[in-house]
């Protein structure tokens, strides 16, 4: 089965599940503008989202971002002709300031409503690339600030998890650490950064579960990281133990993503969400791709981490499929990506 045949109108998409307010306007495939005021700034003072005032800052923002997609689409909001919104999983504040922002567009300027799936925005971030043909089914590695899933699409809108964390998601990996060794937010990129000057041998971490696994666990590393970084006080050696954390949470993705390709005979990957941005971990995965003949994607730097145009992308789907929603769409914090369920085991719901 190829790509599906996606139509091209217009969309506007709105992402508010956490901590960006962002609005993008997508035609089919293509990315027509994605705007992105982040809070990550403002929530640094208390060390992290608070939720209340995440929505209160999304509140603030929602009408300028929606209004400068608009603007740098070069499109009026009567040239529109459906509005995507994340609905689901988020923070329920502040997945209602985009809601309600999108029910009142799609009211407006009489348009159809169609609630996005986060996790499914970030699997579609990938038809984000330009005249790319995406094979399906393939494997998606989702690696973000909340979750951690090996995903099986069997096609858009019909998803499989194969293997997911059992703890911590890899994205918190990377900021606990960033917070533990005093580097700044968001600590994955900060961790990068830091990582570049070192080495990554200098301390060993534990690679989580053993055995032939396709499931993670990064909690034992972040005890691990806390464990050196009191061991070694003023002489911890930042760069060396970026670089050695970093190299550790690259490996089991790497192992973990390839065992699960060879395991279920699946010829294509994609790596995706917030994590996907490291330099790292992008170049391991296709090295280890282009050695076993697996086909790899991984989306433009700008459609990693939470961003509304992989709403728009996955919007464009289901848009073409018929698909909308009614206006009584609602923001859930919690949901089951598609109709899942996990190959041998009971159904899971994402936390
Ligand atoms: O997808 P995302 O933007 O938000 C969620 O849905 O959670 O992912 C955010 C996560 C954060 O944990 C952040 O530290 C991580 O993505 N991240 C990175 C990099 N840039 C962002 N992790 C590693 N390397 C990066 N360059
Ligand atoms: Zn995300």
């Amino acid at each position: 089965m190829g790509s599906p045949e996606i139509l091209e109108p217009l969309i506007l998409a709105i992402e508010t599940s956490c901590d960006e307010t962002a609005a993008a306007v997508v035609r089919g495939r293509t990315v027509l503008s994605n705007i992105i005021a982040s809070q990550v700034e403002f929530h640094r003072q208390w060390g992290g989202v608070v939720p209340e005032a995440a929505a209160r800052v999304h509140l603030e923002a929602i009408g300028p971002v929606i209004e400068s997609a608009l603007a740098e689409a070069g499109v009026a909001p009567t040239d529109i002709r459906a509005v995507a919104v994340t609905n689901r999983p988020g923070l329920i504040g502040a997945l209602s300031v985009g809601l309600t922002a999108a029910k009142a567009f799609a009211m407006r300027f009489e348009v159809p409503l169609l609630g996005i799936h986060h996790l499914e925005g970030h699997m579609a971030a990938i038809l984000g690339l330009p005249a790319v043909e995406i094979p399906l089914p393939h494997l998606s590695l989702i690696v973000s600030g909340g979750h951690t899933e090996l995903v099986r699409v069997n096609d858009w809108g019909d998803y499989k998890i194969l293997g997911e964390t059992r703890d911590d998601a890899a994205g918190e990996a990377f900021d606990k650490a960033a917070r533990l060794m005093g580097l700044g937010t968001p600590g994955g990129y900060a961790i990068q950064e830091a990582a570049r000057s070192g080495d990554p041998r200098r301390y060993p971490f534990p690679l989580g579960l053993k055995g032939d696994t396709i499931d993670f666990s990064f909690s034992g590393l972040k005890t691990a990281v806390l464990r050196r970084v009191e061991a070694e006080g003023d002489q911890l050696d930042v760069p060396d133990c970026a670089a050695s954390l970093q190299a550790t949470i690259v490996k089991v993705l790497t192992e973990r993503s390839l065992r699960a390709v060879e395991r279920f005979n699946i010829p294509a990957l994609s790596l995706v969400g917030g994590v996907a941005a490291n330099e790292a971990l992008r170049r391991s995965l296709a090295d280890a791709c282009a050695r076993a003949s697996i086909q790899f994607f991984t989306p433009p730097l700008a459609l990693c981490t939470d961003n509304a145009a992989m709403i728009g992308l996955a919007a464009a789907v289901r848009f073409s499929g018929g698909q909308q929603d009614d206006l009584h769409l609602e923001a859930m914090a919690t949901e089951e990506i598609g109709r899942s369920t996990r190959e041998g085991r009971p159904s899971v719901s994402l936390p």
